[in-house]
């Protein structure tokens, strides 16, 4: 799957470019290929405790009442072992996906918030991906079937 930076807000767009970045509305001339950017499960590059802190612990609640005709919880949390939100080095977004294409970003604030954001989707299934970033570490992500 091909990955696209935006080089204005951050955003990765999956498989190609789109025509305005969704996050902050640039033109598609802002976006770049970056094959490698993103940091995965079992990836060369994420082994060990960096890993451990930063790829997002995806936790599905089927059951969500409040919204009215139900609702799907996502909660996402960066990672297993909790990433620090200090000033210096802390998680700045967490961005969703249903099925590649882009749901949401959640911008956090160092040191006011936990390393952790939550959604309620409207669809029942499909795949989605949580893609966060980090100031110090870059891009991590994964994905989790509804
Ligand atoms: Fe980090």
């Amino acid at each position: 799957m091909k990955t696209f930076l935006c080089k204005v807000c951050g955003h990765i767009a999956f498989n190609e470019a789109p025509g305005f970045c969704p996050v902050c509305g640039a033109p598609k001339t802002s976006f770049v290929e970056k094959p490698d950017i993103i940091q995965k499960p079992g990836s060369s590059q994420g082994k060990g405790e960096a890993e451990a802190k930063h790829i997002p612990k995806i936790v599905i609640v089927k059951k969500c009442d409040l919204v009215s005709g139900g609702c799907v919880d996502v909660h996402a949390k960066i990672g297993e072992a909790e990433h620090p939100m200090l000033k210096e080095h802390h998680i700045t977004f967490i961005d969703f996906y249903l099925d590649t294409t882009f749901l949401s970003r959640v911008h956090l604030t160092p040191e006011r918030l936990n390393p952790a954001a939550a959604l309620h989707l409207k669809r029942t299934s499909g795949e989605l991906t949580v893609v966060e970033h980090c100031n110090v570490h870059g891009y991590w992500m994964a994905t989790a079937i509804l």
